[in-house]
């Protein structure tokens, strides 16, 4: 079968054979049906995240189809349409019984390998690494990152819950837990950060100030519920979320993953507001605020994965699209091929889409 494999950082990723072995007990194999390109795929090319398990298959906005259920997979059947979770959810860890299951301690992704520390992608009997391998035509994953969801649901838009959509809308809903009527600011409207403003719309944030240094981003915003639009290479930022917040918001959100964006965002905020982390830093990055600022009250908060429940969240995120209370068509603007990958990723790199979604 056919997957997208990352030889070295910088050098385009190339759609080569693999082969993959049948899942083991406690695994499942999945025929990949879609896939949304996320900006840390991009970052595993770019050198931004570091891959020391080389050829890796690349992917982990996957969704699909329950092909064959290995030995005491009890959550699964073949047919199933399921997508995956970007963390384990093994149910009995401190941090899952504790519910946040986004902090699994079984968790095994950035490894390249399965839970048991063993592999089940190769090519010629070379061993080939992978997480979820989203990017590959099938893939065999453990039970517990996988979230069956109900089968009326184009999987196409499916799989943008796996990870930019939680991500966006658990930042408001499970981590800062925004309250109706709150100000916020979201810097950097991508994938993530459209989501983000997603998030704030359904807890009834007051004012959505979408920031961003391209203007199709911002439009996109304002078509999924942001209020006020500041392209940030155009006007000064922080004078303008000042003026229309009169001195602050209550919430800002982070969605770049650079530090620059970061103090921003931190700065976007009044005394006793709190600036939240979503993007990804570099790998090797410290993160510097004013210590004046931080005193008066306010909180700088990080997060990862939205603070995701994937079995609940899913849930009801897909239940609200389907009621069409949640937006997810202004989102997968942009189909392509699993073969137009590197596409994939310039369309990122230039701002052509909110999100790429591959097919297979
Ligand atoms: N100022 C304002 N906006 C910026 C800046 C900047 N200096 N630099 C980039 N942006 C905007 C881009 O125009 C784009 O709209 O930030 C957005 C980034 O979006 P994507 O490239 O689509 O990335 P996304 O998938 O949303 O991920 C954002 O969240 O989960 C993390 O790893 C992910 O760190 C990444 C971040
Ligand atoms: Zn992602
Ligand atoms: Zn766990």
């Amino acid at each position: 079968m056919r997957a997208a494999l990352l030889r070295r950082p910088h050098v385009p990723v190339e759609i080569e054979q693999v082969d993959l072995d049948h899942p083991g007990p406690g695994e499942v194999r999945v025929g990949m049906v879609a896939a949304g390109v996320c900006r840390s795929d991009l970052h595993r090319l770019s050198g931004h995240t570091i891959v020391k398990t080389l050829p890796f298959i690349l992917g982990h906005e996957g969704a699909g189809i329950v092909e064959q259920v290995g030995e005491g997979v009890s959550s699964l059947s073949p047919g199933d349409h399921v997508v995956m979770s970007l963390t384990a959810q093994c149910g009995r860890c401190r941090n899952c019984t504790a519910g946040r299951p986004n902090l699994c301690e079984w968790h095994a992704l950035g490894t390249g390998r399965m839970p048991d520390g063993t592999r089940r992608f190769s090519q010629d009997g070379e061993p080939v690494f992978a997480d979820l391998a989203a990017f590959s035509e099938e893939t065999v994953v453990a039970e517990s990152y996988l979230v069956k969801v109900r089968d009326d649901v184009p999987l196409e838009k499916a799989c943008l819950v796996g990870c930019g959509v939680m991500t966006g809308i658990g930042a408001v809903v499970n981590r800062a837990k925004v309250e109706p009527g709150a100000t916020t600011v979201v810097v950097g409207c991508g994938g993530v950060g459209l989501n983000v403003v997603q998030g704030c719309s359904l807890a009834s944030a007051s004012k959505i100030i979408a920031v961003d240094n391209v203007d199709a981003k911002l439009e996109l915003a304002e078509s999924v519920g942001a209020t006020h639009l500041v392209n940030s290479a155009k006007v000064d930022a922080l004078t303008e979320i000042d003026r229309l917040t009169g001195g602050g918001a209550d919430y800002s959100f982070e969605v770049v993953g650079v530090a620059e964006t970061l103090r921003l965002a931190f700065s976007a905020t009044r005394p006793g507001g709190t600036a939240v982390m979503v993007g990804l830093p570099a790998q090797e990055a410290e993160i510097s605020v004013p210590g004046r600022a931080l005193f008066f009250d306010r909180t700088l908060m990080g997060t990862f994965y939205g603070a995701a429940r994937p079995r609940q969240d899913f849930e009801w995120i897909l239940d609200m699209y389907m009621e069409g209370r949640l937006k997810l068509d202004e989102l997968a603007t942009n189909l392509r091929p699993l073969e137009e990958l590197n596409e994939a990723f310039e369309d990122m790199e230039l701002g052509r889409a909110a999100r790429t979604v591959l097919t297979f």
